[in-house]
C-alpha cells in the first residue's frame, strides 16, 4: 500500500514473518531506536545491530518528552555520514511519536523507517504523519507532521502484547469498521472471535483494511483541516476519559468507550438508528475491560477535559457523531452537558449490566 503525502509518498509493507528485521538491521548509517521491552522479547532478530548504533527507550509517557528526543539527536551526531543519516525505530505509538519528531527536526529532516509493534500503532497511528511529545502536565503539547519513508507491519508482534494493549488496539480496529457502515459492522461482528483469539491472518486483514480506510481521509486532508477531523469520531469523549482517569485507561479502550457515548448522543438526537447503535455496542463491549468506575469522577472534570481537547474550536462542546450513512459523520458544535452526563451514565449501566 502506498500512502500519498505532501512530504513524500511512502509504502506500507505487510510482513508475514520477522525476516525483514535482519535486513533492516543492516541499514547503513542508521541509528536504531527500539522499545526496550520489544528489544528484550525479539533480541534474536536484532543481533546484527552494532551496539554503538542502538538506543533503547522505556516506552512510558514520562519518556515521551523533548529530553529523550534531544538525546537521540545528540547520539546521531556521532554518525559520520551525516547527509546519509537514517533513523530506524521499532515500537508502539510512544516510540513512533518520539522518533517521528527527531526525524523531522534533525538536520531539518532525515529518512526514517518505522516498524510498529503494537496493534494500535499498526492499524492507525503509523500512517498520517503526526508526531507528539508531552511537556510538563500537557499531553501531546508539542508536535509536527512528518511521515516515515517506509513502514513494515508484522502481526507476529501482537502475540506478545498484554491483554490491555491488545484490546486497546482492537478498539481502533472496531472503530474503523463501525465508521465504514453496514459492510464494516457485519465484518467485525463476524470476525471478533478470531480477532480476540489473535488469529494472525485475520489481524493482518483487519490492520490492512483499517489503514486503507484511514488513507481515504488523510490523503484528502493531510493536515487535519476538514475531512480528516471526522477520524476524530469518539475521540473527544475518549480523550476526556484518558485525562480524568490519569491515563489508567489506554487510548484505544477510551476511544471504544467514547464510541458508545457518541452513539448514545447521536441516537437520542435521532441521527442514528437504534439497531446500529445496539449492534455496535455489543461488539465494542467485547473489547472493553476496565476496573474503573467512570461515575466516580466528577462530571465537571469530564466536561472541562472535553473543553480542553485541542480539536475544540469554540466555548461550545464539539464532537464528531455517526449517522446511518456509511462514512457520513457529522461535526456538531452544540453538545450539551446533559447529553454528556446521560451518555456517561448510559455506558456505566451497560458495562455493569454485562459484567
Ligand atoms: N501520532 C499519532 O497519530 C498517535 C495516535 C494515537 C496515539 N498516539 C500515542 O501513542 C501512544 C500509545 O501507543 P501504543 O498504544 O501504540 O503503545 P505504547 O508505545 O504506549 O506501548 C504500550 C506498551 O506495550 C509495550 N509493547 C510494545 N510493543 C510490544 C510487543 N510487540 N509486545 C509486547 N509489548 C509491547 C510497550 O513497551 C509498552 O509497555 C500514546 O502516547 C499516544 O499519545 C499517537
Ligand atoms: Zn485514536
Amino acid at each position: 500500500m502506498i500512502i500519498h503525502s505532501k512530504f513524500k509518498d511512502y509504502e506500507v509493507h505487510m510482513e508475514s514473518n520477522f525476516d525483514f528485521l535482519r535486513e533492516l538491521s543492516q541499514t547503513p548509517n542508521a541509528e536504531f531506536v527500539i522499545d526496550e521491552k520489544v528489544y528484550g522479547l525479539y533480541k534474536t532478530y536484532f543481533k546484527e545491530i552494532p551496539e554503538e548504533r542502538l538506543f533503547l527507550v522505556e516506552a512510558t509517557e514520562e519518556h515521551k518528552v523533548i529530553e529523550t528526543a534531544l538525546a537521540i539527536c545528540e547520539k546521531m551526531t556521532e554518525i559520520p555520514a551525516k547527509r546519509n543519516a537514517h533513523l530506524v525505530s521499532v515500537g508502539g505509538g510512544i516510540i513512533q511519536d518520539i522518533t517521528g519528531f527527531v526525524a523531522n527536526v534533525l538536520y531539518r529532516g532525515i529518512p526514517w523507517t518505522f516498524v510498529p509493534t503494537t496493534l494500535l500503532a499498526s492499524c492507525d497511528s503509523c500512517i498520517g504523519g503526526k508526531t507528539s511529545l508531552n511537556y510538563k502536565k500537557y499531553k501531546n503539547l508539542l508536535g509536527t507532521f512528518y511521515p516515515p519513508d517506509a513502514l513494515h507491519i508484522c502481526p507476529g508482534f501482537f502475540q506478545t502484547l498484554s491483554e490491555r494493549d491488545f484490546e486497546s488496539g482492537l478498539g481502533e480496529v472496531v472503530k474503523f469498521n463501525i465508521m465504514a457502515g453496514e459492510h464494516g459492522l457485519k465484518n467485525i461482528e463476524d470476525n471478533i472471535d478470531r480477532l480476540l483469539a489473535r488469529d494472525e491472518d485475520c489481524l493482518k486483514q483487519f490492520v490492512y483494511s483499517s489503514l486503507e480506510f484511514k488513507k481515504g481521509f488523510i490523503e484528502v486532508d493531510e493536515f487535519d483541516r476538514g475531512e480528516r477531523i471526522k477520524l476524530n469520531f469518539a475521540h473527544t469523549f475518549g480523550h476526556a476519559i484518558e485525562t480524568v482517569t490519569g491515563y489508567e485507561i489506554p487510548h484505544g479502550t477510551a476511544v471504544a468507550i467514547g464510541m458508545i457515548m457518541a452513539n448514545r448522543v447521536a441516537e437520542r438526537r435521532g441521527m442514528l438508528d437504534s439497531e446500529i447503535a445496539r449492534r455496535s455496542e455489543k461488539v465494542l463491549l467485547r473489547v472493553i475491560h476496565i476496573g474503573i468506575d467512570l461515575n466516580e469522577y466528577p462530571l465537571e472534570r469530564f466536561i472541562s477535559a472535553m473543553r480542553k481537547d485541542k480539536k475544540q474550536t469554540s466555548e461550545h462542546l464539539t464532537a464528531v457523531l455517526m449517522t446511518n450513512v456509511a462514512k457520513d459523520l457529522k461535526i456538531v458544535h452544540d453538545v450539551q452537558i446533559e447529553e454528556v452526563a446521560d451518555a456517561r451514565d448510559y455506558f456505566e449501566q451497560l458495562y455493569h449490566a454485562q459484567a
